[in-house]
């Protein structure tokens, strides 16, 4: 792992996604991020550190016909990494295709006795087409713990934890079922997908301890209109306390209109196409409701601010 060391916050002293590649450096970051005098204090005692963190692949293995599973041993540092929060890949060349800027990726798996941290990727482009070059002893620059995880309620111990979640927003939400049923929770995961095949994370989930429910395309149980009554059904059996989604615009505004109904809080993990992550080229910034119910908008980094917002406050797509 290197360091890069700083005396400000990214906010006061951004550096480019280039500046970050440095040999040797580390970025401090000031955990009152919304705080525009924030990182001005040298005594703050809350600075959150991300490193370059240079990881050695295990497996880098297909699950489907579309997405790999890339298990990396990774130093002490990028263990830290909560449910939510996302590592800035530096992507290998695959071909003669060199990609320009490193790749965010939310973290799916962490397993600190074992040094081990995985991520769950679609192969789609020339980034993650260079991922899945990699192979056992590769080594990948992930650049992280970055962004703001999931806030579970204090009550999770009470709680009845909904994750709703499409395609690749599986990845993002398999560890927050991990964090919910170890706070106590109960958790119940709706996982949505084109076909049967392209369901992942089940086996993992219900390892986990979370019920699970499969929904599909190809059977056309994933329509909207009967998912929304697959939830209303949840939660009438089991009130819902804490409602979570990814991956889905539909779903996204499916949810809000039945979490403000039934008056569940929430939150959504964001997928935006960044440059730096790291707060400072404003390439990913989203309109957002400055506050549930409200029409007016404000703007938000979704690396920096999120990439995990507030259920009720996300515009749609
Ligand atoms: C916080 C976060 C977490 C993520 N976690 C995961 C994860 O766990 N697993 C996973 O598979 N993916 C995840 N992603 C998505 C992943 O980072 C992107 O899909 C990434 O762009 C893939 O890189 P690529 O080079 O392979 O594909 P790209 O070449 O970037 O293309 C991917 C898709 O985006 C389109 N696209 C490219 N550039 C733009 C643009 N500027 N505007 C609009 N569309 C564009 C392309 O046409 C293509 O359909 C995450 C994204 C974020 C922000
Ligand atoms: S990607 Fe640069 S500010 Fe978010």
């Amino acid at each position: 792992m290197t360091s890069l060391q700083t005396d400000t916050c990214a906010a006061e002293n951004p550096a480019s996604g280039n500046e970050a590649r440095a040999p040797g450096n580390v970025v401090p970051l000031c955990a009152h991020r919304n705080d525009p005098t924030s990182g001005k204090d040298p005594t703050c005692s809350q600075m959150l550190s991300i490193a370059e963190n240079q990881c050695v692949v295990r497996s880098n293995e297909w699950v489907n016909p579309e997405y790999k599973h890339l298990v990396l041993s990774a130093p002490d540092l990028a263990l830290t990494v909560r449910a939510g929060q996302f590592f800035h890949l530096a992507c290998p060349p695959s071909n003669d295709e060199v990609p320009y800027l490193r790749r965010p990726m939310s973290i799916y798996r962490v397993v600190p006795d074992n040094q081990r941290i995985e991520f769950l990727y679609k192969v789609q482009g020339v980034g993650t087409r260079g991922l899945a070059q990699l192979n056992r002893g590769d080594t990948l620059d992930a650049l992280g713990p970055l962004g703001k995880g999931f806030d579970l309620p204090a009550t999770a111990g009470a709680a009845h934890v909904l994750l709703l979640a499409r395609g690749v927003g599986l990845a993002t939400m398999a560890p927050l079922a991990q964090e919910a049923i170890a706070a106590g929770a109960h958790v119940t995961a709706v996982l949505s997908a084109r076909s049967p095949s392209l369901v992942m994370s089940a086996d993992y989930l219900r390892d986990a301890g979370a019920d699970i429910v499969i929904v599909t395309d190809d059977d056309q149980t994933s329509d909207v209109v009967q998912v929304e009554h697959l939830i209303r059904r949840l939660h009438a059996s089991r009130p819902v306390t804490f409602a979570t989604t990814c991956g889905s615009n539909r779903l996204l505004s499916m949810l809000q209109r039945v979490a403000a109904e039934l008056q569940i809080p929430g939150q959504i993990a964001l997928e935006q196409h960044m440059g730096c992550a790291i707060g400072a080229c404003y390439a990913c910034v989203r309109p957002f409701r400055k506050s549930a119910g409200s029409d007016e908008l404000t703007y938000r980094r979704v690396c920096w601010d999120g990439p995990v917002f507030d259920l009720q406050e996300t515009t749609s797509w």
